[in-house]
C-alpha cells in the first residue's frame, strides 16, 4: 500500500502552477462521444479519474491519443456497450456517459457509479430530468438501463442546484427534438466549460453560468475543441498551503473570481495575497484571526475546501465555526486532524474549532479525495513526520502533487 511520507514544518516558496479542473475534465471526456466526428482536449490533467474516464473511452471503441496534456479523442467508431460495474464504480463521474449514451443512442446500460463516501449522494435529479426529456428506467440489481424512442425538450426543474444533475441532463438535452429549459440549474464553472465545450461540437445552449440553461436540440455534433478550466478547487488547496506555510508562495495559472470566497475569507483571517495577471503570491501571517464559514453552492464556499480549509482553523486565535451544507457526512478528516493536536468539537454538520493548536506529526488516513488534501496540508505543517495512508484517493484529483510540493520547498515523497 502506498504512502505519502512528510517532514512537515517547512517554509513554502517558489511556484506551483495549476492544472486543468478534475470536475471539469470529468464531464468533459464523456461530454466528448456526443461528437460524430471527433474533438481535442487541451490541458487535461493526468490524474487516475482521467485514466479511468479514457477506459470507458476504450470499451467504447474510441480512438484516443493522450499527450502532453493534449488528449485527442475520435469517435467515429464509437460503440454502445454496457459500462461494466468495475469501470463505473471506480469514479463518480462515471454517471456522465447516462446522459451522453442516452442522447447519442437512446440506450444506456450503466453500473451504478462510485466516488467518494461524503453523503448518500444520490442521482434521483439526474434521472427525473432524463424522465422528463422522455427516457424510461429501469434498475436491474447494480445497474441503471435508460431506453427511449426519442428524446424530446422538456422544462425541467431542479429541488436542489445540483451540478452533477445540471451537466447530465444538458448532455442528455443536446440532440433531443425541440427546446429544453433547465431552471434552478447549478452555476459552477465547470458547467460553463461543458457548454462551451458542446458549442463548439454545434449545439445550442445560453444561460450555463446562471440559474437558467435553455438548450435547443440539434441532429449533429462536428469537431470539437476546449481548453480545460484551470481546476480552482487544486488552486484554493495551493492557496491554503501558501497561508499555513508561504514565503511568497506563487500560485499561477489562477481564474481569481473562482476562488473569490476562499480568497475573500482567507483576508479575513489575516493573510496576505497579493494579486498578479493569473496568479496569486501568499505569504503566511504572524497571527490568523478565527472565522465562520458555511459551504454553499457557488459562487459560495465550496464544499470541496471545507476540509483543506480545516487545518488553517486550527491555527486561527480563537472560536471558528465550519459548517458543512451540501453532504451529510463530510467530516471524515476531524479525527484525524484531531490526533494530530487540533481541538475541534463536532455536531452533526457543524464543527468547531479552538485555536490555535501546535499540530504533530502522526500516522493519519485520506478517507476520501478533499480529507486527503487536509492530510497533506496538515502534515505539511506539523512538527514531525507525517504518514498518510490511502492516498489513492488523493491521487485521483490532484496531478503531480508530491512533484509540485517538493519544488515549493515540502520535505514529501511517496513510499511505495
Ligand atoms: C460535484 O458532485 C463534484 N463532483 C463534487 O466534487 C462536488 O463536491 C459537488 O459537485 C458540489 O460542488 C464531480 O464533479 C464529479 P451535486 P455532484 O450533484 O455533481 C444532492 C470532489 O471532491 N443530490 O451538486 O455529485 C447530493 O447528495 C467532489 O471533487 C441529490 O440529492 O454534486 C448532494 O448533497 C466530491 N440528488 C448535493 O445534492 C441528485 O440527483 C450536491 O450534489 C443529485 C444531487
Amino acid at each position: 500500500m502506498k504512502q505519502l511520507i512528510i517532514n512537515g514544518n517547512k517554509q513554502l516558496s517558489g511556484e506551483i502552477k495549476i492544472s486543468g479542473a478534475k470536475n471539469g475534465v470529468v464531464a468533459l471526456i464523456p461530454a466528448a462521444i456526443l461528437s460524430d466526428e471527433g474533438v481535442t482536449l487541451y490541458n487535461v490533467p493526468n490524474i487516475s479519474d482521467t485514466k479511468s474516464l479514457l477506459d470507458i473511452l476504450d470499451l467504447l471503441n474510441c480512438n484516443v491519443e493522450y499527450k502532453d496534456e493534449v488528449l485527442k479523442i475520435d469517435t467515429k467508431q464509437l460503440e454502445n456497450k454496457v459500462i461494466k460495474e468495475e469501470l463505473a464504480k471506480r469514479l463518480r463521474a462515471s454517471y456522465y456517459f447516462m446522459g451522453a449514451l442516452l442522447a447519442k443512442f437512446n440506450y444506456v446500460e450503466i453500473y451504478f457509479p462510485g466516488g467518494c463516501n461524503i453523503g448518500s449522494r444520490p442521482i434521483d435529479y439526474h434521472i427525473n430530468g432524463f424522465k422528463k426529456l422522455g427516457a424510461e428506467v429501469e434498475i436491474d440489481g447494480n445497474k441503471y438501463v435508460f431506453k427511449t424512442k426519442k428524446l424530446k425538450g422538456a422544462d425541467i426543474y431542479l429541488d436542489f442546484a445540483s451540478v452533477g444533475a445540471t451537466i447530465n441532463i444538458m448532455l442528455a438535452a443536446v440532440k433531443a427534438e425541440g427546446k429544453t429549459t433547465i431552471s434552478n440549474a447549478a452555476k459552477e464553472p465547470e458547467i460553463v466549460n461543458v457548454a462551451s465545450f458542446l458549442n463548439s461540437m454545434g449545439a445550442k445552449i445560453t444561460g450555463a453560468g446562471t440559474s437558467e440553461i435553455k438548450i435547443e436540440g440539434v441532429k449533429h455534433l462536428k469537431k470539437g475543441v476546449i481548453d480545460v478550466i484551470p481546476d480552482r478547487i487544486e488552486a484554493g488547496t495551493y492557496v491554503i498551503a501558501g497561508a499555513l506555510m508561504g514565503k511568497d508562495l506563487k500560485i499561477s495559472g489562477v481564474i481569481e473570481e473562482h476562488i473569490e470566497a476562499l480568497l475573500s475569507k482567507l483576508k479575513e483571517m489575516g493573510v496576505e495575497i497579493k494579486k498578479e495577471k493569473k496568479s496569486l503570491i501568499i505569504n503566511k501571517p504572524k497571527k490568523y484571526k478565527p472565522i465562520n464559514i458555511k459551504t454553499l453552492v457557488f459562487p459560495g464556499f465550496p464544499t470541496d475546501l471545507g476540509q483543506p480549509v480545516s487545518v488553517l482553523l486550527t491555527q486561527a486565535d480563537g472560536v471558528s465555526i465550519f459548517e458543512e451544507t451540501i453532504y451529510e457526512n463530510r467530516m471524515g478528516h476531524i479525527k484525524y486532524l484531531q490526533k494530530m493536536g487540533a481541538n475541534i468539537r463536532v455536531n452533526d454538520r457543524t464543527a468547531i474549532f479552538m485555536g490555535p493548536t501546535p499540530l504533530k506529526g502522526e500516522e493519519v488516513v485520506a478517507t476520501d479525495l478533499r480529507a486527503g488534501a487536509c492530510m497533506v496540508l496538515a502534515g505539511l505543517t506539523a512538527k514531525g513526520t507525517t504518514i498518510i495512508n490511502e492516498i489513492d484517493h488523493i491521487l485521483r484529483g490532484y496531478e503531480n502533487i508530491v512533484e509540485k510540493l517538493q519544488n515549493a520547498g515540502a520535505d514529501i515523497r511517496i513510499k511505495e
